[in-house]
Protein backbone atom coordinates (compact mmCIF):
# COMPACT_ATOMS: atom_id res chain seq x y z
CA UNK A 1 0.00 0.00 0.00
CA UNK A 2 0.83 3.64 -0.35
CA UNK A 3 2.65 5.54 2.44
CA UNK A 4 0.51 8.07 0.97
CA UNK A 5 -2.70 6.36 2.22
CA UNK A 6 -1.19 5.29 5.59
CA UNK A 7 -2.83 7.81 8.48
CA UNK A 8 -0.71 10.18 10.65
CA UNK A 9 -0.77 11.82 14.43
CA UNK A 10 -0.73 15.54 14.10
CA UNK A 11 -0.86 17.47 17.55
CA UNK A 12 -4.13 15.16 19.44
CA UNK A 13 -5.84 14.94 15.75
CA UNK A 14 -5.29 11.82 13.78
CA UNK A 15 -5.48 12.35 9.96
CA UNK A 16 -6.82 9.27 7.52
CA UNK A 17 -4.00 9.90 4.94
CA UNK A 18 -1.19 11.83 4.19
CA UNK A 19 -2.87 13.59 1.35
CA UNK A 20 -3.30 16.82 2.40
CA UNK A 21 -4.69 19.62 0.19
CA UNK A 22 -3.07 22.96 0.30
CA UNK A 23 -4.25 26.63 0.77
CA UNK A 24 -5.40 27.84 -2.42
CA UNK A 25 -6.88 31.43 -3.02
CA UNK A 26 -10.03 30.81 -4.73
CA UNK A 27 -12.29 34.70 -4.48
CA UNK A 28 -15.65 32.81 -4.34
CA UNK A 29 -16.36 34.73 -1.25
CA UNK A 30 -18.43 37.95 -0.92
CA UNK A 31 -16.91 41.57 -0.39
CA UNK A 32 -17.51 40.70 2.69
CA UNK A 33 -15.24 38.06 3.23
CA UNK A 34 -18.13 35.98 4.76
CA UNK A 35 -17.71 32.30 3.36
CA UNK A 36 -21.04 30.71 1.40
CA UNK A 37 -22.65 27.57 0.28
CA UNK A 38 -20.90 26.78 -3.01
CA UNK A 39 -17.57 26.97 -0.82
CA UNK A 40 -19.28 24.11 1.50
CA UNK A 41 -19.87 22.55 -1.40
CA UNK A 42 -16.19 22.53 -2.52
CA UNK A 43 -14.41 21.56 0.45
CA UNK A 44 -17.17 18.96 1.66
CA UNK A 45 -16.10 17.74 -2.12
CA UNK A 46 -12.93 17.35 -0.94
CA UNK A 47 -13.24 15.81 2.84
CA UNK A 48 -11.52 12.73 2.17
CA UNK A 49 -8.03 14.07 1.73
CA UNK A 50 -6.02 13.63 5.60
CA UNK A 51 -6.53 17.26 6.33
CA UNK A 52 -7.63 20.35 4.36
CA UNK A 53 -5.94 23.23 4.36
CA UNK A 54 -8.77 26.45 4.18
CA UNK A 55 -7.78 28.93 1.42
CA UNK A 56 -5.62 31.77 2.99
CA UNK A 57 -8.40 33.94 5.39
CA UNK A 58 -7.95 37.46 6.56
CA UNK A 59 -7.78 38.02 10.23
CA UNK A 60 -8.22 41.96 10.00
CA UNK A 61 -9.28 44.67 7.77
CA UNK A 62 -6.21 45.25 7.12
CA UNK A 63 -4.93 41.98 6.30
CA UNK A 64 -6.98 42.12 3.11
CA UNK A 65 -5.38 41.83 -0.41
CA UNK A 66 -7.07 40.34 -2.61
CA UNK A 67 -10.96 40.36 -3.58
CA UNK A 68 -13.37 38.07 -2.72
CA UNK A 69 -11.11 36.29 0.16
CA UNK A 70 -12.77 35.19 3.17
CA UNK A 71 -12.05 36.61 6.91
CA UNK A 72 -12.11 35.38 9.99
CA UNK A 73 -12.31 38.89 12.51
CA UNK A 74 -16.42 39.05 12.16
CA UNK A 75 -19.36 37.34 13.78
CA UNK A 76 -20.91 36.87 10.18
CA UNK A 77 -17.59 35.33 8.26
CA UNK A 78 -17.37 32.73 12.15
CA UNK A 79 -21.10 32.23 11.57
CA UNK A 80 -20.35 31.51 7.41
CA UNK A 81 -17.36 29.26 7.92
CA UNK A 82 -19.75 26.65 10.87
CA UNK A 83 -21.72 24.71 7.47
CA UNK A 84 -17.95 23.91 5.82
CA UNK A 85 -15.93 22.45 8.54
CA UNK A 86 -19.27 20.98 9.96
CA UNK A 87 -19.56 19.14 6.42
CA UNK A 88 -16.27 18.35 6.40
CA UNK A 89 -16.44 16.43 9.59
CA UNK A 90 -19.18 14.97 9.09
CA UNK A 91 -17.71 13.10 6.66
CA UNK A 92 -14.93 11.88 8.70
CA UNK A 93 -12.41 14.60 7.51
CA UNK A 94 -10.67 17.33 9.10
CA UNK A 95 -9.41 21.03 8.22
CA UNK A 96 -7.44 23.54 9.53
CA UNK A 97 -7.83 27.62 8.32
CA UNK A 98 -5.04 29.19 7.06
CA UNK A 99 -4.63 32.67 8.77
CA UNK A 100 -3.28 35.36 6.32
CA UNK A 101 -2.32 39.16 6.65
CA UNK A 102 -1.27 40.31 3.63
CA UNK A 103 0.98 43.48 4.90
CA UNK A 104 2.20 45.69 1.78
CA UNK A 105 0.90 43.18 -0.94
CA UNK A 106 -2.77 44.83 0.00
CA UNK A 107 -4.01 48.13 -1.61
CA UNK A 108 -5.43 51.05 0.11
CA UNK A 109 -8.27 50.24 -1.73
CA UNK A 110 -9.60 47.51 0.46
CA UNK A 111 -9.19 49.27 3.70
CA UNK A 112 -10.98 52.81 3.27
CA UNK A 113 -8.15 54.92 1.88
CA UNK A 114 -5.61 54.05 4.91
CA UNK A 115 -1.98 52.85 3.73
CA UNK A 116 -1.15 49.33 3.51
CA UNK A 117 1.34 48.29 6.03
CA UNK A 118 5.09 46.40 6.50
CA UNK A 119 8.02 45.88 8.52
CA UNK A 120 9.27 48.71 6.51
CA UNK A 121 8.20 51.65 4.12
CA UNK A 122 9.11 49.97 0.87
CA UNK A 123 7.29 49.23 -2.20
CA UNK A 124 7.16 45.90 -3.08
CA UNK A 125 6.62 46.84 -6.84
CA UNK A 126 3.93 45.05 -8.72
CA UNK A 127 0.01 45.01 -9.08
CA UNK A 128 -2.97 44.20 -6.92
CA UNK A 129 -6.37 43.60 -8.58
CA UNK A 130 -8.97 45.33 -6.59
CA UNK A 131 -12.88 46.17 -7.04
CA UNK A 132 -12.03 48.85 -9.17
CA UNK A 133 -9.46 46.95 -11.53
CA UNK A 134 -6.17 46.53 -11.48
CA UNK A 135 -4.17 49.57 -9.25
CA UNK A 136 -0.10 49.33 -8.55
CA UNK A 137 0.71 48.81 -5.22
CA UNK A 138 1.84 51.88 -2.92
CA UNK A 139 4.34 52.48 -0.44
CA UNK A 140 3.29 50.54 2.98
CA UNK A 141 3.34 52.62 6.38
CA UNK A 142 5.84 50.79 8.29
CA UNK A 143 4.10 49.31 11.39
CA UNK A 144 5.36 50.92 14.74
CA UNK A 145 5.57 48.53 18.30
CA UNK A 146 1.87 49.45 19.39
CA UNK A 147 0.62 48.26 15.80
CA UNK A 148 3.24 45.28 15.61
CA UNK A 149 1.64 43.73 19.31
CA UNK A 150 -1.68 44.67 17.83
CA UNK A 151 -1.67 42.64 14.98
CA UNK A 152 0.25 39.87 16.82
CA UNK A 153 -3.48 39.83 18.97
CA UNK A 154 -5.42 39.73 15.60
CA UNK A 155 -3.97 37.21 14.80
CA UNK A 156 -4.52 35.25 18.32
CA UNK A 157 -7.74 36.41 17.94
CA UNK A 158 -8.27 35.07 14.69
CA UNK A 159 -7.19 31.80 15.96
CA UNK A 160 -9.56 31.84 18.88
CA UNK A 161 -12.47 32.90 16.19
CA UNK A 162 -10.97 29.49 13.88
CA UNK A 163 -11.86 27.39 16.45
CA UNK A 164 -14.92 28.65 17.48
CA UNK A 165 -16.06 28.40 13.92
CA UNK A 166 -15.35 24.77 14.30
CA UNK A 167 -11.59 24.26 11.96
CA UNK A 168 -9.55 21.36 13.82
CA UNK A 169 -6.27 23.85 13.73
CA UNK A 170 -4.71 26.76 12.27
CA UNK A 171 -1.91 27.16 9.44
CA UNK A 172 -0.01 30.54 10.22
CA UNK A 173 0.96 32.40 6.52
CA UNK A 174 4.14 32.98 6.89
CA UNK A 175 5.16 32.45 3.02
CA UNK A 176 4.55 33.82 -0.19
CA UNK A 177 6.04 37.23 0.62
CA UNK A 178 3.17 38.15 3.05
CA UNK A 179 3.52 40.35 6.20
CA UNK A 180 5.53 37.57 8.44
CA UNK A 181 7.56 37.03 5.09
CA UNK A 182 8.15 40.85 5.02
CA UNK A 183 9.76 40.77 8.53
CA UNK A 184 11.91 38.18 8.22
CA UNK A 185 13.48 38.98 4.64
CA UNK A 186 16.13 41.36 4.57
CA UNK A 187 15.23 43.03 1.13
CA UNK A 188 11.37 43.95 3.08
CA UNK A 189 12.60 44.95 6.58
CA UNK A 190 15.61 47.65 7.42
CA UNK A 191 14.21 48.67 10.68
CA UNK A 192 16.15 49.55 13.51
CA UNK A 193 14.44 48.73 16.57
CA UNK A 194 14.51 44.89 17.72
CA UNK A 195 11.96 43.56 15.08
CA UNK A 196 14.59 44.48 11.94
CA UNK A 197 18.59 43.77 11.45
CA UNK A 198 19.86 40.40 12.74
CA UNK A 199 18.16 37.75 11.68
CA UNK A 200 16.81 36.81 15.28
CA UNK A 201 15.28 39.94 15.07
CA UNK A 202 13.16 40.13 11.63
CA UNK A 203 12.29 36.72 13.46
CA UNK A 204 10.84 37.85 16.23
CA UNK A 205 7.84 38.97 14.93
CA UNK A 206 6.83 35.66 13.27
CA UNK A 207 7.71 33.88 15.79
CA UNK A 208 5.77 36.26 18.40
CA UNK A 209 2.70 35.78 16.19
CA UNK A 210 3.16 31.68 16.54
CA UNK A 211 3.70 31.83 20.31
CA UNK A 212 0.41 34.36 20.61
CA UNK A 213 -1.46 31.50 18.52
CA UNK A 214 -0.38 29.01 20.77
CA UNK A 215 -1.01 30.99 23.91
CA UNK A 216 -4.52 31.02 21.90
CA UNK A 217 -5.35 27.34 20.93
CA UNK A 218 -2.57 25.43 22.09
CA UNK A 219 0.50 24.41 20.39
CA UNK A 220 -0.82 21.00 18.70
CA UNK A 221 -3.69 23.07 16.76
CA UNK A 222 -0.97 25.22 15.42
CA UNK A 223 1.09 25.02 12.39
CA UNK A 224 3.03 27.39 9.81
CA UNK A 225 3.89 28.03 6.43
CA UNK A 226 7.41 28.99 5.10
CA UNK A 227 8.75 29.91 1.65
CA UNK A 228 12.19 30.02 2.25
CA UNK A 229 13.40 29.70 -0.96
CA UNK A 230 10.50 31.69 -2.58
CA UNK A 231 10.81 35.28 -4.25
CA UNK A 232 7.53 36.05 -5.16
CA UNK A 233 5.86 39.37 -4.42
CA UNK A 234 8.95 41.21 -4.82
CA UNK A 235 10.62 39.14 -2.08
CA UNK A 236 14.48 38.62 -1.52
CA UNK A 237 16.62 38.11 0.79
CA UNK A 238 20.77 38.38 1.13
CA UNK A 239 21.24 35.22 3.30
CA UNK A 240 17.95 32.71 2.55
CA UNK A 241 19.19 29.80 4.26
CA UNK A 242 20.58 31.08 7.26
CA UNK A 243 17.54 33.59 7.83
CA UNK A 244 15.37 30.13 7.54
CA UNK A 245 17.55 28.05 9.23
CA UNK A 246 17.32 30.64 12.16
CA UNK A 247 13.66 30.53 12.18
CA UNK A 248 13.04 26.86 11.38
CA UNK A 249 15.52 26.02 14.75
CA UNK A 250 13.41 28.28 16.50
CA UNK A 251 10.21 26.98 15.81
CA UNK A 252 11.31 23.45 16.95
CA UNK A 253 10.50 25.16 20.26
CA UNK A 254 7.02 24.75 20.06
CA UNK A 255 6.08 21.35 19.16
CA UNK A 256 3.75 22.14 16.27
CA UNK A 257 1.36 19.98 14.44
CA UNK A 258 3.45 20.17 11.91
CA UNK A 259 5.60 22.78 9.65
CA UNK A 260 4.49 23.52 5.92
CA UNK A 261 7.39 24.10 3.68
CA UNK A 262 7.05 25.03 0.08
CA UNK A 263 9.49 24.59 -2.44
CA UNK A 264 9.94 27.71 -5.07
CA UNK A 265 6.76 28.61 -5.78
CA UNK A 266 5.55 29.40 -9.89
CA UNK A 267 2.68 31.04 -9.67
CA UNK A 268 0.47 30.28 -12.88
CA UNK A 269 2.10 31.39 -15.99
CA UNK A 270 4.75 33.30 -14.31
CA UNK A 271 8.48 31.54 -14.72
CA UNK A 272 9.89 31.17 -11.04
CA UNK A 273 13.81 32.10 -11.29
CA UNK A 274 15.87 31.42 -8.14
CA UNK A 275 19.31 32.98 -7.37
CA UNK A 276 21.92 31.32 -6.33
CA UNK A 277 21.67 32.44 -2.85
CA UNK A 278 18.71 30.31 -2.61
CA UNK A 279 18.09 26.27 -2.00
CA UNK A 280 16.87 25.40 -5.70
CA UNK A 281 13.42 23.31 -6.76
CA UNK A 282 13.68 20.13 -4.54
CA UNK A 283 16.18 21.03 -2.48
CA UNK A 284 14.01 22.81 0.39
CA UNK A 285 12.21 20.17 1.87
CA UNK A 286 15.47 17.59 1.72
CA UNK A 287 17.65 20.68 3.90
CA UNK A 288 14.79 21.90 6.49
CA UNK A 289 14.23 18.11 6.99
CA UNK A 290 17.58 18.05 8.97
CA UNK A 291 16.93 21.50 11.06
CA UNK A 292 13.73 20.88 11.88
CA UNK A 293 12.23 17.78 14.59
CA UNK A 294 8.49 17.74 14.07
CA UNK A 295 6.09 16.83 11.51
CA UNK A 296 7.15 18.13 8.29
CA UNK A 297 4.54 19.11 5.20
CA UNK A 298 5.81 19.49 1.80
CA UNK A 299 4.48 21.39 -1.29
CA UNK A 300 4.36 22.76 -4.55
CA UNK A 301 4.28 20.99 -7.49
CA UNK A 302 4.43 17.25 -6.74
CA UNK A 303 2.91 14.32 -8.61
CA UNK A 304 1.05 11.67 -7.00
CA UNK A 305 4.68 9.18 -7.76
CA UNK A 306 7.28 12.16 -6.30
CA UNK A 307 4.99 12.54 -3.13
CA UNK A 308 4.92 8.82 -2.73
CA UNK A 309 8.66 8.87 -2.94
CA UNK A 310 8.98 11.78 -0.95
CA UNK A 311 7.20 9.72 1.98
CA UNK A 312 9.09 6.00 1.17
CA UNK A 313 12.69 8.25 1.56
CA UNK A 314 11.29 10.18 4.59
CA UNK A 315 12.22 13.21 3.30
CA UNK A 316 8.42 14.69 4.27
CA UNK A 317 5.77 13.75 6.26
CA UNK A 318 2.86 14.63 4.76
CA UNK A 319 2.53 16.31 0.98
CA UNK A 320 0.42 18.62 -0.05
CA UNK A 321 -1.34 18.96 -3.24
CA UNK A 322 -2.63 21.90 -4.59
CA UNK A 323 -3.58 22.06 -8.49
CA UNK A 324 -4.56 18.07 -8.36
CA UNK A 325 -7.22 18.58 -5.97
CA UNK A 326 -8.58 21.25 -7.57
CA UNK A 327 -9.09 19.06 -10.54
CA UNK A 328 -9.62 15.61 -8.86
CA UNK A 329 -11.88 16.11 -5.57
CA UNK A 330 -11.66 12.65 -5.28
CA UNK A 331 -8.23 12.45 -5.47
CA UNK A 332 -7.81 9.81 -2.89
CA UNK A 333 -9.89 6.97 -4.61
CA UNK A 334 -8.03 7.83 -7.54
CA UNK A 335 -4.80 7.13 -5.52
CA UNK A 336 -6.29 4.26 -4.15
CA UNK A 337 -6.98 3.00 -7.13
CA UNK A 338 -4.38 4.11 -9.77
CA UNK A 339 -7.53 5.95 -12.08
CA UNK A 340 -6.81 8.33 -14.18
CA UNK A 341 -6.27 12.03 -12.82
CA UNK A 342 -8.68 15.10 -14.15
CA UNK A 343 -6.12 18.38 -15.45
CA UNK A 344 -7.04 21.49 -14.01
CA UNK A 345 -8.30 24.73 -15.56
CA UNK A 346 -5.98 27.74 -14.67
CA UNK A 347 -8.81 30.34 -16.59
CA UNK A 348 -11.04 29.11 -13.63
CA UNK A 349 -9.12 29.53 -10.51
CA UNK A 350 -9.60 32.84 -9.62
CA UNK A 351 -12.73 33.24 -11.85
CA UNK A 352 -15.66 33.29 -9.33
CA UNK A 353 -18.48 30.75 -9.56
CA UNK A 354 -19.19 26.96 -9.74
CA UNK A 355 -17.26 26.32 -13.07
CA UNK A 356 -14.00 25.25 -12.62
CA UNK A 357 -14.34 25.14 -8.65
CA UNK A 358 -17.48 22.46 -7.66
CA UNK A 359 -17.97 20.80 -10.88
CA UNK A 360 -14.83 18.75 -11.92
CA UNK A 361 -16.19 15.25 -12.65
CA UNK A 362 -15.60 12.44 -9.49
CA UNK A 363 -14.64 8.56 -10.60
CA UNK A 364 -18.28 7.33 -10.99
CA UNK A 365 -19.37 10.46 -12.91
C1 LIG B 1 -2.81 34.53 -4.54
O1 LIG B 1 -4.00 34.77 -4.29
O2 LIG B 1 -2.30 34.75 -5.62
C2 LIG B 1 -2.00 33.95 -3.48
C3 LIG B 1 -2.52 33.86 -2.21
C4 LIG B 1 -1.75 33.30 -1.21
C5 LIG B 1 -0.49 32.82 -1.51
C6 LIG B 1 0.02 32.90 -2.77
C7 LIG B 1 -0.75 33.47 -3.77
O3 LIG B 1 0.23 32.28 -0.55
Amino acid sequence: MKKLLTPIKIGNIELRNRVIMAPLTRNRSNREGVPNDLMREYYEQRSSVGLIISEATNISPMGVGYINTPGIWTNQQIEGWKPITDAVHSKGGKIFLQLWHTGRSSHPDFHNGKPTVSASAINSGGRVMTYDGIKDKETPKELDIKEIKDTIEDYAKAAKNAIEAGFDGVEIHGANGYLIDQFICSGSNQRIDEYGGSIENRSRFGLEVVEAVCAAIGNDRTAIRLSPSGTFNGMIDETPVETFSHFVKELNNFNLAYLHIMEPYAPPGKTYIPQDLYLQDREVTKYFRKIYNGALLTNSGFSVEEAEEYLQHNISDMVAFGKLLIANPDLVKRIEKNAELNTWDVKTFYKGGANGYIDYPFLDD
